[in-house]
């Protein structure tokens, strides 16, 4: 190819409006370039519909600058011209009128716009035939060259390269439009969310407001109830004192009490009394417990205990506790076992465990009777089993094991607090876990594991 052709491609290739996305503006400029390179008269670009039965101009520049109407070039009129095309060809017609090619375009556009020589290049795009680039001469004897032939193949190639970018740039701007509006769609999302979450958040603290309220009350109608049976017997005490005080009176009065009559007040009152202290004495116990339940934070201190030393003395201190009924306790801790926590909650467990033990696991004295404290040291605290060979309990008492006032004993005095207590402490108060298995005649097994707790 020529220098100065190659020298006119070398400027097209290299313009940034080629890659920039404007397609004009690329046409414009590969017209003009053709125009620039080549001995011509007119140049345009036609481009095929979608259904493949036609091409419009797209852009035309003309020498004479005629403002000719231009004409749809149909693919039923000019089925030669469209043949040769689809087949991705040049059409290289040095005589348009009669070129097998062309021929069809002689009477009304050639004539008209006073053409005589065609180069026709198809123009691609992703290996399709979108159109054709036109290169006419109004000179009769035009030949075209093969270099020109080339020169004009490539600026057609350059237009399918400016096709790609400004098919790029709608798809980046169609991108940019898709993210800011997804954009905007996440935002709005996010807020109708944190919006849901915040209702949720505050349905939740009601809730947990309400399970409180609730298992406060629970806990408070347990205690008036509990506490209703002793001051109650112990009103029916006074009252009954009372009665008996008037008619001392009155037998004081006119003179006519006998000495049995005096022994037998004496001695009912002292069945009366006995009667009110162990029933207020009941219902202090209750209220005790009770006030146990609360757990009072600031009663304890957080410390680091060492267990084994702490266990046993512990364990010493409730030896009367077990003595009766000849029940054993072991202690399996080793030495170094340091926990950080609050010490008199884990005494209060332990001694808990081990009365309970002492009154519901061991009916009868006996030699055999065993309990068994076992200690491991985990990563980022301390497991505990307590373990006893005692009669065990059915799988109803094990489930409702850590409920307020579940009690298997209330004859004897039991409350049902010493379990619920113990849940709590280790569950709230040390941040710990607790769980239990029995086998009714073998024994129970209390695990709970606690945390080392940050100073
Ligand atoms: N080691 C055990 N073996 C068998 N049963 C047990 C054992 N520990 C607890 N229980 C059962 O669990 C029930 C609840 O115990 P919890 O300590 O809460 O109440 P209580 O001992 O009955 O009364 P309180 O401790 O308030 O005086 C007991 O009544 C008993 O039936
Ligand atoms: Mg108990």
């Amino acid at each position: 190819m020529n220098e100065a052709l190659e020298n006119i491609l070398l400027d097209v290739s290299k313009s940034p409006d080629i890659d920039g996305g404007d397609l004009e503006q690329a046409s414009e400029l590969i017209l003009m370039s053709a125009l620039k390179g080549l001995d011509i008269s007119r140049v345009s670009i036609w481009l095929l519909q979608p259904d493949k039965q036609s091409m419009t101009a797209a852009r035309l520049i003309d020498e004479k600058q005629q403002d000719t109407e231009l004409p749809v070039l149909r693919k039923s009129e000019l089925p030669s011209y469209f043949r040769v095309l689809m087949t991705e060809r040049t059409i290289i017609a040095n005589d348009a009128r009669n070129h097998p090619a062309t021929v069809e375009l002689s009477n009304g556009y050639l004539e008209e716009t006073g053409v005589y020589g065609m180069l026709d290049v198809p123009l691609r795009h992703k290996g399709q035939m979108i159109g054709v680039m036109c290169c006419e001469s109004r000179k009769p004897l035009r030949r075209w060259t093969s270099d020109e032939v080339a020169f004009v193949g490539v600026l057609a190639d350059i237009y399918g390269r400016a096709v790609s970018a400004s098919e790029r740039e709608r798809f980046e701007e169609l991108l940019i439009r898709q993210n800011e509006q997804l954009e905007s769609m996440v935002a709005e999302r996010t807020e109708s969310l944190t919006k849901a979450l915040d209702n949720f958040k505050q349905a939740q603290e009601r809730l947990i407001e309400t399970e409180k309220m609730a298992a406060l009350g629970k806990l408070v109608a347990g205690v008036a109830h509990e506490v209703n049976t002793p001051l109650g017997v112990s009103v029916t005490a006074v009252t009954h004192c009372e009665h008996r005080l008037k008619k001392l009176d009155q037998g004081f009065s006119n003179g006519s009490i006998s000495r049995k009559h005096l022994q037998t007040f004496i001695s009912d009152t002292y069945e009366a009394y006995q009667l009110l202290t162990s029933n207020l004495e009941r219902a202090a116990t209750l209220i005790q417990n009770f006030k146990k339940t609360a757990v009072d934070q600031s009663s304890f201190e957080l410390v680091n205990c060492q267990l084994n030393d702490y266990l046993h003395a512990l364990i010493l201190s409730l030896k009367p506790v077990v003595k009766k009924k000849h029940v054993s306790i072991t202690i399996d801790c080793d030495d170094d076992i340091v926990l950080s926590t609050y010490q008199g909650a884990l005494a209060q467990i332990v001694t808990n465990l081990v009365s309970n033990t002492n009154d519901h696991a061991f009916v009868e004295p006996d030699e055999r009777h065993q309990i068994q404290i076992k200690t491991e040291q985990k990563d980022k605290g301390v497991h505990f089993h307590f373990r006893d060979n005692g009669k065990g309990m059915d799988s109803d008492t094990v489930k409702n094991i850590f409920e307020p006032f579940f009690t298997t004993s209330r004859q004897t005095g039991g409350s049902g607090l010493g379990l619920s207590i113990v849940y709590n402490l280790v569950t709230r108060k040390l941040n710990g876990e607790i769980s239990v298995q029995s086998t009714p005649g073998k024994g129970t097994e209390f695990s709970f594991f606690l945390p080392d707790l940050p100073k």
